[in-house]
């Protein structure tokens, strides 16, 4: 082959590279998750746009049993999907992958049930079940039919988390003994459902605590807690005066491997003014304590400013890890969205979601019986 043959042979073949690369990347492109978020209230104000702004994900259909709030959402966040007043026939509407649970809490189980027998991914708020056996339930007709299933928070993600989960894991805190997490304002004033039977601020609020504590110490072996409910009467928006059912007020105490304690407290009539809105807060919500030192997270495990970290005795305590890198504490959804498509497995377990869900029950049993309870299930640890 000539010099002319040649160069006319590579420049023909790097073509064709090229084009089998750009239809390569066209195909890679095309691939996106299809989604469905059901229950269109408050907080779908903060997934909406977080799934809107991904190019792997496409918004296919809304649905809320209060149907004027599916199509104003479709509007709002100018979605362009089909609208539902009712699971049923979103099951049998337009097409799509993925469900992501936003409704009342009473109500996730039965809903992402409904789903994965119809064969769809599903991401849930918190709880993603009423129960540990009901979760338990939904995770293996998922894996039966080779489905995913994770349920919230995300707190996992967090740049912070992840400089205190590697803090830890070095031994520059030495060993570990004690961590504390909180986390309460005065209540959600829009449902009902906050406060009634399967509501509660463990499985609204301490579910953060819990998520960060567990996945920074490890796996709880038993539970102890003391719940009660300060405020018996409330007033909120779509149902006017009711009687609180739930506990809006809980400690609890996790005991995690190698004797190492943590404890929760979490509730509903906590004077908070940076409550539901964490960017300006410098006061720290979780603390963990080892013999060679201790490390404190700023603001809330949900939305953290950074990580004061106090390892001497001579020099004061530093501010690390500020920088939020992305992170926001609505991202689960489009994150296991992006994952599905990117064939990657996320750092958010579901393992862990249900084990959070096992405390929860265990401390309300605890709470009434007087025992300590302990737990049957783990997840993979360290996370990070
Ligand atoms: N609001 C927040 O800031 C926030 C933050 C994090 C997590 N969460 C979680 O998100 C979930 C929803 O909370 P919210 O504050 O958005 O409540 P919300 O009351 O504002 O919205 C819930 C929506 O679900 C709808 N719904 C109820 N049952 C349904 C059903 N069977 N089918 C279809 N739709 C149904 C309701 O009509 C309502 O519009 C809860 O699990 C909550 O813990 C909320």
């Amino acid at each position: 082959m000539n010099r002319r043959d040649f160069v006319k042979a590579t420049a023909i073949t790097g073509a064709a590279v090229l084009l089998d690369n750009i239809e390569l990347f066209a195909a890679a492109e095309e691939k996106i998750i299809r989604v469905a978020v059901i229950g269109c209230g408050s907080v779908s104000n903060r997934y909406l746009p977080q799934l809107l702004s991904s190019k792997l994900i496409k918004v296919v259909s809304l649905c809320d049993i209060k149907y004027d709030r599916a199509v104003a959402q479709n509007k709002q966040y100018n979605v362009n999907a089909e609208t539902y007043p009712h699971i049923d026939a979103m099951l049998k509407g337009v097409p799509f992958d993925m469900m992501v649970t936003l409704t009342d809490m009473q109500v996730h189980g039965d809903l992402n049930k409904k789903a994965l027998l119809a064969g769809k991914h599903v991401w849930s708020e918190k709880p993603m079940a009423n129960t540990y056996a009901e979760g338990k339930a939904l995770l293996d007709l998922a894996k039966s039919k080779k489905l995913r299933l994770w349920g919230a928070p995300a707190v996992v993600n967090s740049p912070q988390f992840e400089f205190m989960s590697k803090t830890i894991q070095s031994g520059k805190l030495g060993r570990i003994a004690s961590a504390h997490g909180q986390y309460g304002h005065t209540g959600p004033t829009w449902s009902a459902f906050f406060y009634e039977k399967g509501g509660g601020s463990m499985p609204d609020l301490g579910v953060y605590n819990m998520a960060t504590l567990t996945g920074l110490l490890g796996p709880a072996k038993s539970v102890m807690a003391m719940t009660s409910i300060v405020n018996p009467e409330r007033t909120v928006d779509d149902k006017g005066k009711i009687k609180v059912e739930a506990e809006d007020n809980a400690h609890i105490l996790l005991e995690h491997d190698k004797n190492v304690i943590s404890h929760v407290m979490c509730g509903f009539n906590y004077f908070d003014p940076h409550g539901h809105e964490a960017g300006t807060q410098s006061l720290h919500s979780i603390q963990v304590y080892g013999d060679y030192g201790n490390m404190r997270l700023i603001g809330y495990d949900w939305e953290t400013n950074g990580v004061v970290l106090d390892t001497s005795w001579t020099e004061p305590p530093k501010l690390m890890s500020t920088d939020k890198g992305g992170y926001e504490w609505q991202e689960g959804a489009r994150v296991v969205g992006e994952s599905i498509v990117k064939g990657i497995e996320p750092r958010i377990n579901v393992g862990h979601a249900l084990h959070v869900l096992e405390i929860i029950e265990a401390a309300r049993k605890s709470s009434a019986t007087g025992m300590k309870i302990k737990l049957k299930s783990k997840f993979p640890w360290p996370m990070v």
